[in-house]
């Protein structure tokens, strides 16, 4: 398979995942612990982490088509485009303070701390969502080239 096969493939299972990421985003921030739609709260947390997860996956290998494994740093420090720059800095906050969150939920432990860490994740997570959104209103052109 070539490299723009294998793009093609990353980008437009991006945009299913990111869609299916909003509504789960919304879903976390509004169930306040209860359950819904006869779907216990802890799943809808469940379903929330591994859909991240492999949101997340799915971005290491956008990036990693983009630019191989090693270098990454000077790379980016080399983008032109800040919209690119934040994508990575903000990416690394809601990854981090994800983790951090599932290990307190998987201890069902609840403080303030967690409840700290989970307010900025969520506010933070919706920023990352509409920088996603701007970077392919970007890419437009991308998406509607026939040949993608
Ligand atoms: C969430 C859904 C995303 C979609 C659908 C998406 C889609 C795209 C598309 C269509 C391109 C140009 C075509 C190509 O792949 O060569 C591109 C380029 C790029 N993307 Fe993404 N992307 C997403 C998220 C991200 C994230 C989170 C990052 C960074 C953490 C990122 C970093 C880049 C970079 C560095 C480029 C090349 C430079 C540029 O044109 O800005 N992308 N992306
Ligand atoms: C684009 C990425 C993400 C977005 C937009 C997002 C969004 C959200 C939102 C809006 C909340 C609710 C916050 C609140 O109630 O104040 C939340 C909670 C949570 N998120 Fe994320 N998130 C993302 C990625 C992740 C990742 C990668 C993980 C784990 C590795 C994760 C784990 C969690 C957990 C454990 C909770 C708390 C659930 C609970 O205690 O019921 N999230 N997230």
């Amino acid at each position: 398979m070539t490299k723009i096969e294998k793009l093609k493939i990353c980008d437009w299972t991006l945009v299913v995942v990111l869609i299916f990421e909003i509504a789960s985003s919304f879903i976390m921030e509004f169930k306040h612990g209860r359950d819904l739609l006869g779907i216990p709260s802890r799943s809808w947390t469940a379903i929330h982490i591994a859909l991240s997860l492999g949101m997340f996956a799915l971005m290491v290998w956008h990036l990693y088509l983009h630019y191989g494994f090693s270098g990454w740093w000077s790379k980016i420090c080399k983008l032109k485009i800040a919209l690119s720059k934040w994508l990575f800095a903000i990416s690394a906050f809601v990854l981090t303070s994800g983790l951090i969150v599932s290990v307190y939920w998987l201890m069902h432990y609840r403080s303030h701390v967690k409840k700290m860490v989970e307010i900025a994740h969520g506010k933070i997570g919706f920023l990352l969502l509409a920088l996603c959104v701007w970077h392919i209103i970007r890419h437009f052109n991308w998406f509607c080239s026939k040949k993608n």
